[in-house]
């Protein structure tokens, strides 16, 4: 069977310049191989076995002469990346493995949703790089546990759209999803079976299991960025351990869905010891940059406890080497060097966001009425919350990170991250449909400069994938938005 040609250009995100040349398709002859850079090795494995799944040919891997070519060098950025498809062949060249990567990414789109006999690439050239270094989505483990093989599924796919960053929220009222050595109860009891929202599921990660994890996000160039969150949304923890409320009662496990009502006393000090013990092994297992202390709706800290916590636990991370992370509420003080703030509410203006973005602090944006991957597309959305509205794809895609904050433009920003929050979900096949094609859009924002996409393109982009995400058995929300390819 012969596929379907792709068209060079039908790719998320979109690069930077496509340079379609008829005349210079490749067919992938029974004979293909890749011969790589022996830096690159492991990304010529993975490009060889896209292949073979694309073609049925053995694919073979070697040192030099192949008729695919992976080249390292040429570039200062490591994520740059340079794709050349001619009649004789295909090179790939990027300054780093991260770059290669991302080229495999978008070679696998232009190969065939399935296995034919002939299948031919097509030809031109494909120059490309980030706009933002930090694409990010996060998964909430807390409201309901996924296992570590559920988690790599999802790496899996995101790392198709150049997803680069997994932010864990790990720790929540419900559940506490961590093991913290020293600290058994966190887990053996926050941790245990029936803590998710309604009483469903419940588990944790070892630590053995989040170095797994980390070092298979690490393999695919996803940072993993754990969250514990605090000083509110701690529930878990507190009936775990009573003596961490501030009256040292014991409180009652919760499955619903109501936030604020939970926080660590700011006036006793084994709320630091088990904090700065909790960041201090966090740190420890966790080789990338940043560790999210969470901050969001301390609605039940009173202002002046939530200042002082925030000024003996915003410097911990920074002493264990980590960038503290946090929601944008956080801003309301003086955050330290490197902190990143990551705005998330659906207010047009935030003073205390433009204040730290004034102080040199990057900013994630995540404005919930946009980013949000678990808000409803629409009111007859089987999953999904709609306290920011509903969220269609084209409502999605059709905003600028650099427009939404006044005083936060384009040099302020570290990216843009789309956050799913875990209330309804219940299985992998729940998280893609909440996720495809939403966060589809969301990448391209992360990667393709603003000036080169637009919602026709992506639209008609995304309409290809169909196809593709049904020969995965991808459960994506087949929004009305989109005329898509059977
Ligand atoms: C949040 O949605 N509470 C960060």
């Amino acid at each position: 069977m012969r596929a379907t040609l792709r068209r060079l250009g039908d790719v998320i995100p979109l690069p930077v310049s496509v340079r379609p040349d008829p005349a210079a398709n490749f067919l992938v002859s029974p004979t293909v191989s890749v011969s790589t850079d022996p830096a690159a090795a492991d990304i010529a494995d993975q490009l060889a076995e896209l292949l073979r799944q694309a073609t049925g040919h053995p694919v073979p891997v070697t040192g030099t002469g192949g008729s695919v070519e992976i080249v390292l060098g040429g570039y200062d950025k490591s994520e740059a990346y340079r794709i050349d498809i001619a009649a004789g062949g295909v090179t790939l060249r990027a300054g780093g493995n991260e770059g290669l990567f991302a080229a495999v990414q978008t070679l696998r789109q232009l190969l065939p949703v399935a296995e034919a006999d002939e299948v031919t690439l097509p030809g031109g050239t494909i120059e490309d790089e980030p706009r933002f270094a930090y694409r990010g989505t996060m998964l909430d483990l807390a409201r309901h546990f996924f296992t570590p093989d559920e988690i790599k599924s999802y790496v899996d796919l995101i790392v198709q759209f150049k997803i680069n960053h997994l932010h864990l929220h790990l720790t929540d009222d419900q559940g506490w999803r961590l093991e913290i050595p020293g600290w058994p109860r966190l887990t053996e009891v926050g941790g245990g079976a029936g803590t998710g929202v309604g009483g469903v599921g419940g588990g944790f990660l070892t630590a053995a299991e989040y170095t797994d994890l980390v070092a298979y996000a690490g393999q695919r160039f996803v940072t993993i960025v754990p969250e514990i969150d605090l000083p509110g949304h701690v529930n878990a923890a507190q009936v775990a351990y009573p003596e961490l409320t501030c009256d040292g009662e014991p409180v009652s496990p919760r499955t619903d869905a109501e936030v604020g009502y939970s926080s660590l006393c700011a006036n006793r000090d084994e709320t630091y010891a088990f904090v700065e013990d909790v960041i201090r092994t966090v740190a420890a297992l966790t080789p990338g940059p940043f560790l999210h202390i969470g901050g969001d709706e301390a609605f039940s800290t009173p202002p002046e406890d939530y200042r002082r916590f925030l000024a003996r636990v915003l410097p911990m991370p920074g002493k264990y080497g980590k960038r503290t992370v946090g929601w944008h509420e956080m801003a309301a003080v003086d955050l330290p060097p490197g902190a990143v703030a990551q705005y998330w509410r659906i207010e047009p203006a935030d003073d205390g966001v433009a204040r730290a973005a004034d102080r040199g602090h990057q900013v994630i944006m995540s404005p919930a009425d946009r980013s949000y991957l678990d808000m409803k597309y629409d009111k007859d959305s089987p999953l999904g919350l709609d306290w920011a509205g509903v969220v269609g794809v084209q409502r999605s895609y059709d905003w600028d990170p650099a427009d939404r904050l006044p005083g936060v433009g384009e040099e302020s920003l570290l990216g843009v991250e789309a956050p799913l929050w875990s209330e309804t979900l219940r299985s992998p096949a729940d998280i893609q449909f909440l996720a495809f094609p939403r966060l589809c859009a969301i990448a391209e924002i992360g990667w393709t400069p603003r000036a080169a996409r637009n919602w026709p393109s992506f639209r008609e982009r995304l309409a290809t994938f169909g196809p593709r995400w049904t020969a995965q058995g991808i459960n994506f929300h087949r929004s009305a938005e989109v005329d898509w390819l059977d």
